[in-house]
């Protein structure tokens, strides 16, 4: 049923990964574990998860930049302290294999899911209210813009504690991307994770272009 996928993709024999996974899972499922006690998915649901509101959906692209800039930022203290182990004489303390993956993971979660959030976070928050309009040209589109990102954001981190991810460098260039250097699932989560927040950002972008060219009042 499981196709491909064996307990060969869990981290189990790399101590960092496999530490660093049950620490966030914990983490998830206790904030999962409040929001539940607290009776706050009814709420969550309804103004957040469900909002069309250009203003709430400004914030939650915000939030989802500042979780993801946790993470790239983790990622550059693992790279920054191995490099200071590895000068000299040194060794770091990274396996090579999972350097370079880190390496790449810091790279594409700054780009695509740090400062794209943030700046289309932002824009949606200002731009309707510049133009003095009550939302954006096609708000359901603009919340499907957002959980389009933050599908992918999550498939991106899933690769922390299943299968691996990409060992390229966040351009992902041929012919290190190509099946021959990248057999396993590294470059898959790569493409499918920015493909699909991708969709999202186009959705996004023609949306604000949209906004601005035809709901702007007249000259
Ligand atoms: C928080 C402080 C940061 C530190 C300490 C840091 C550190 C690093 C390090 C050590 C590398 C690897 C460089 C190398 O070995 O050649 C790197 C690469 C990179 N960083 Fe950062 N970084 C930080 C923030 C950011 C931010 C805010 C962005 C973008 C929004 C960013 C984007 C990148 C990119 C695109 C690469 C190249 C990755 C690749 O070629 O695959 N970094 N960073």
């Amino acid at each position: 049923m499981l196709g491909q996928l064996t307990w060969d993709a869990i981290p189990l024999n790399e101590p960092i990964a496999f530490i660093t996974s049950l620490v966030v899972i914990f983490a998830v499922v206790a904030i999962l574990g409040i929001v539940t006690i607290k009776g706050l998915w009814p709420y969550l649901w309804r103004e957040w998860i469900t909002s069309v509101d250009h203003k709430r959906i400004g914030i939650m692209y915000s939030i989802l930049g500042l979780v993801m800039l946790l993470r790239g930022f983790s990622d550059a203290i693992l790279m920054r302290s191995h490099l200071a182990f590895a000068a000299g004489e040194g060794q770091g303390y990274l396996p090579p294999d999972h350097y370079n993956q880190i390496f790449t993971a810091h790279g594409a979660i700054m780009i695509f899911f740090v400062a794209m959030p943030l700046v289309i976070g932002l824009m949606n928050f200002v731009v309707p209210l510049q133009l003095g309009v009550r939302d954006v040209a096609f708000p359901t589109l603009n919340s499907v813009s957002f959980w389009l990102s933050a599908s992918g954001a999550l498939l991106i981190n899933l690769s922390l504690f299943v299968g691996n991810f990409a060992r390229t460098g966040w351009l992902v260039y041929p012919p290190l991307s190509e099946l021959k250097f990248s057999p396993d699932v590294g470059v898959d989560y790569y493409l499918w994770a920015v493909q699909i927040s991708g969709i999202g950002t186009l959705i996004s972008a023609v949306n604000l272009v949209t906004t601005i060219l035809k709901l702007r009042r007249p000259e």
